[in-house]
């Protein structure tokens, strides 16, 4: 409908159509159940070496469905799995779905190598001296291999291929478009921080942000959370391990400097998890967490009178949401490791780590100064001292910058680069637009990658829009694709 028709509408009946829409959007609109097929891709170890590995393989998972495609009409949309267990993504990103249902979209998400059960030599894959494998380029390649493997196989190989990441998945559509641009028709990187992660970016900016989404909930709530840090900071320097110990309900007996790190970490820690997961509804993506968590995680801190019990009922929230930890183990709840914003616990994490300690760079620090949280950087020289000590390897600081552009993508081309502004990655992303199909939108009220979700009533206007931008963007990469497509037939047969 145009402008034009919009504005001519009679009021009684645009405000038919606004009940209706209510209406519509009352039933949740719930995503489609997909009924995925899980299998598995015999996948090159090594795509950049033909000696030391050969052509010995291992086993890639993925999922597939094609219960909405229409086979030689619709496109293919590919999920590029990030740093964890397929299904948590596919769980979690329902709007692919809706917008296969819409399309006629067949649909994959793909498993990253070295994480979940893609695990090039089992369960030592993630050991020290097991891991050179594990790169963004390997990955690309891997989707890359998997895809044209899928296209032949299912009789897809004129279905326009769009990638779809959010995170660290978000970088690799972005980069699966700019790498294999034949095979990738446009990609949608929500929440991509390609920025912060190339070592162009500021050290400063990922904690400040989380701080901002404390400070604007409300600033009595982010005083309270300095106050609490500094409170511990005074009693461990006065000596009173034991008061920290008892108040804040640690495991174990608290002693000097280096406890003090780990119980700073374990808590700023809350805090991060907390702003990238403030969607407004409950959650189970990153644990279980309420609808709006920074401002249940403020009512919290400041429910008690004494800030540092407030600080463990924030907390709780993040580490004690089965309301079954009789105590917080700070060592086991959260491991410190080269990603200051938190690795997770078991082999992804490893995975991670590592990765976090070679291409990735995630040197953000907090200074109680432009942020609400103590002193804790983590500054070049710290990442190389303890990637030597973890996994022998020096981090290289330029080389995601070289091999994939940093913030100078202006060449690039049908990307979308989506951020919520609530969310404390969007600082290390694309928010300008950076030409005619290189595309920044800001979804003002969302969390981390919140469009990749599915549509839900208590959704914000602003990531219904930008679902619908997205939307039809995507519709015409896949129908310029297929214009493409039949030009160069044409050319062919003439
Ligand atoms: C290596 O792979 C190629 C193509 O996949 C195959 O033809 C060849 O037989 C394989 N060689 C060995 C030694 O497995
Ligand atoms: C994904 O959802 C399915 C079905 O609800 C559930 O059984 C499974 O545990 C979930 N997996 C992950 C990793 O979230
Ligand atoms: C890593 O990134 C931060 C900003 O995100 C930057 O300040 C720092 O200099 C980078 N380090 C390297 C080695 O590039
Ligand atoms: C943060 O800075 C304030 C003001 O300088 C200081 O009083 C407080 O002790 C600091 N907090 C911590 C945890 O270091
Ligand atoms: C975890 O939650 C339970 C139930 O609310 C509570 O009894 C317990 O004290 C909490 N643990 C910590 C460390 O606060
Ligand atoms: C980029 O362009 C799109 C499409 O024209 C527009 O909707 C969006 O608001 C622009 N983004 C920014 C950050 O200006």
């Amino acid at each position: 409908m145009s402008a034009h028709a919009r504005l001519a509408l009679p009021w009684a009946l645009a405000l038919l159509l606004a009940l209706g829409l209510l209406g519509l959007e009352a039933r949740a609109p719930r995503a489609p159940d997909p009924d995925f097929r899980e299998d598995y891709f015999e996948q090159f170890l090594d795509h950049f070496n033909f000696e030391r590995f050969g052509n010995k393989t291992f086993r890639q998972r993925f999922l597939v469905s094609d219960k909405f495609w229409k086979r030689g009409e619709g496109p293919l949309f590919f999920y590029t799995g990030n740093e964890g267990d397929v299904w948590s993504f596919a769980n979690n990103s329902g709007f692919l779905l809706e917008l296969a249902a819409q399309q006629a979209a067949l649909v994959v998400f793909a498993e990253h190598r070295y994480y979940g059960k893609s695990l090039p030599f089992g369960e030592q894959s993630t050991w020290r001296g097991h891991t050179e494998l594990l790169t963004v380029e390997q990955a690309l390649a891997d989707f890359a291999r998997l895809i044209g493997a899928l296209r032949r196989d299912l009789g897809a190989q004129d279905s326009p291929v769009i990638a779809f990441g959010g995170s660290y998945g978000g970088m690799l559509s972005a980069y699966m478009r700019m790498k294999y641009p034949y095979l990738v028709a446009g990609a949608l990187a929500a929440s991509a921080p390609v920025v912060s992660v190339a070592g162009v970016g500021d050290p400063h900016q990922f904690f400040r942000a989380v701080s901002v989404d404390f400070e604007d909930q409300s600033p009595k709530c982010a005083q309270a959370v300095r106050d609490a840090f500094r409170q511990i900071k005074d009693l461990f320097l006065q000596g009173a391990y034991k008061v920290v110990s008892q108040e804040l309900g640690t495991c174990q007996p608290l002693t000097g400097r280096k406890d003090l790190a780990q119980l700073f970490g374990f808590a700023r820690n809350a805090f991060t998890v907390l702003a990238m997961m403030d969607y407004p509804y409950p959650t189970d993506f990153m644990g279980s967490l309420p609808a709006n968590p920074v401002q249940v995680g403020c009512a919290r801190l400041l429910s008690e009178s004494q800030r540092i019990q407030g600080l463990r009922a924030l907390a709780g929230l993040v580490y004690n949401s089965s309301g079954t930890e009789p105590c917080y183990d700070i060592y086991r709840l959260y491991q410190a490791c080269a990603d200051p914003t938190g690795c997770g616990l078991g082999p992804d994490a490893k995975a991670w780590d590592y990765q976090a300690c070679t291409e990735i760079n995630l040197t953000f620090s907090s200074n109680n100064v432009t942020d609400i949280f103590p002193d804790l950087p983590f500054t070049e020289v710290l990442r190389q001292q303890y990637c030597l000590d973890t996994w022998g390897v020096w981090p290289r600081r330029d080389w995601l910058q070289t091999s994939f552009g940093g913030a100078d993508l202006r060449a690039a081309s049908n990307i979308i680069f989506s951020n919520g502004d609530l969310d404390p990655w969007a600082g290390g992303g694309i928010q300008s637009n950076l030409s005619a199909s290189v595309l920044a939108i800001t979804i003002r009220g969302g969390a981390h990658h919140l469009d990749l979700r599915a549509s839900h009533p208590l959704d914000p206007t602003s990531v219904r829009e930008a679902r619908e931008l997205e939307a039809s963007i995507i519709r015409e990469w896949v129908a310029a694709a297929r214009y493409e497509q039949r030009r160069q037939g044409t050319w062919h047969r003439d």
